[in-house]
């Protein structure tokens, strides 16, 4: 089954463009991404959603989102790319002839589901990532006080889209398995909004910070059912810097500057929250690791991978203010939350690719490139992901 779609794709590819070269699956290659998330992986779902629901819009479904890359709104948090499209590029064996077609490499399970053509496409893998989504179930949160005004499409749910998608697909666990192995799982990034909807609600911090084993445990349960289910590589990444985001300078503004890292204009208290819960992370994947030795799941420090940017900004390009956003409605960090990117009260600046932060939440597609080099290239996972067949960026 395999073999017959993937040569149903490459003579697809092959006739819209004669001079594409197709580059065979190498050891160390992936038939497919499978992704779970938040708006940090979204490449379309909450948009797709909204649209077949009618639903009221957000912000990021009007222009300037997506203007540097796909020129209109796909969805996406970002001026373009998101960290799990440059992926996708790394690392599917039809990558060279997919960007070349400018085809996301991803695609939304809500897409897949309205072309209907879930077994062709979930061979090159399906995104279940939605923009706000929790790594909490909802009725939980909710029974804290905590309404989610984006999505209730927690990391369980998308769980269970990917097992209803799954069943078609394979008559026995073990074609289940033999599907899962050959994909890459992105488990992630899940779990910050869980922090942020709170903080932003008002919650006091010592109480958040108690969501930290709760939030790891939801994550350590859905890989370890990806797991049982057959998955064999899995690249988890942990929370940000949160303390660079200019939404959380603007909400925690003050004029104490011991509470800033001076060789970024971080919040140092929350970029030590997200340490705290990446430490944890980490310590829960070695206790799967253990539970699991023949699977491969690759810790993402996109936390160092991120900090990195802001302590050298412009040896990375970015010449504009680091901790500023690019695109917002003004005020120190260029985030005014009645005045969201993509409103018309705010705006973006000329050039994108010179700053880091989008929206005051979300990098821009420049950073993301350069977050998911150092992922692949750089020292920034553990153990380190075999890049044996990956095509250069
Ligand atoms: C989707 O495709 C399957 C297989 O071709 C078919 O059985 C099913 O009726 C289709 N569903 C819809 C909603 O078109
Ligand atoms: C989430 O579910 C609650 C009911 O539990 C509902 O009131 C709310 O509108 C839902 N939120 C979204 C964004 O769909
Ligand atoms: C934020 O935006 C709103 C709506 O445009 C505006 O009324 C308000 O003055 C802005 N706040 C700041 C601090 O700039
Ligand atoms: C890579 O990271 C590990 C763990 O943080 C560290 O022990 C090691 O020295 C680093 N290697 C290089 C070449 O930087």
């Amino acid at each position: 089954m395999a073999w017959y779609f993937r040569a149903s794709l490459t003579m697809n590819v092959l006739l819209l463009v004669g001079t594409v070269v197709i580059i065979p699956p190498a050891l160390g290659c992936y038939t497919s991404i499978i992704g779970f998330g938040d708006s940090l992986a979204d490449t379309g779902n909450s948009y797709l959603n909204a649209l077949d629901h009618h639903d009221k819009p957000f912000h990021f479904f009007f222009p300037p989102y997506g203007e540097d890359f796909f020129h209109h709104p796909t969805g996406r948090c970002c001026d373009g790319r998101l960290i799990i499209d440059f992926i996708g590029m790394f690392f599917l064996a039809s990558s060279f002839a997919a960007e070349s077609l400018g085809l996301p490499l991803v695609r939304p399970y809500f897409e897949i589901l309205n072309v209907n053509e879930t077994v062709r496409n979930f061979e090159e893998g399906a995104n279940f990532a939605v923009v706000g989504a929790t790594a909490l179930d909802t009725d939980y949160l909710e029974k804290m006080g905590h309404y989610n005004e984006f999505t209730n499409f927690s990391l369980r749910i998308q769980l269970d889209w990917f097992k209803g998608m799954l069943s078609p697909l394979c008559n026995t666990a073990s074609d289940c398995r033999d599907l899962l192995s050959s994909s890459l799982v992105l488990m992630g990034p899940i779990g910050g909004n869980d922090y942020t909807h709170a903080l932003f609600a008002g919650d006091r911090f010592q109480i958040v910070r108690t969501f930290v084993p709760v939030v790891i445990e939801a994550m350590a349960s859905a890989i370890n059912e990806l797991i049982e289910h057959g998955a064999s590589t899995l690249l988890v990444p942990g929370n940000f810097p949160i303390g660079c985001l200019p939404a959380y300078l603007t909400l925690y503004e003050g004029s104490d500057e011991s509470k800033y890292d001076p060789s970024t204009g971080c919040l140092t208290w929350l970029n030590k929250f997200s340490e705290y819960h990446n430490e944890q992370l980490q310590i829960k994947l070695s206790q799967i690791r253990s539970l699991h030795p023949h699977a491969n799941i690759i810790y993402g420090d996109i936390y160092s991978a991120t900090l990195q940017l802001y302590q050298s900004p412009k040896q990375f390009g970015f010449t504009g203010e680091a901790t500023k956003a690019c695109c917002g409605g003004g005020g120190t960090y260029n985030y005014n939350s009645s005045a969201q990117c993509g409103l018309p009260a705010a705006s973006a600046c000329a050039n994108p690719a010179e700053s880091i932060n989008w929206d005051g939440l979300h990098c821009t597609e420049a950073a993301n490139r350069w977050i998911a080099k150092a992922l692949l290239y750089g020292n920034y996972t553990m153990p380190h992901i075999s890049t044996s067949c990956v095509s250069q960026l």
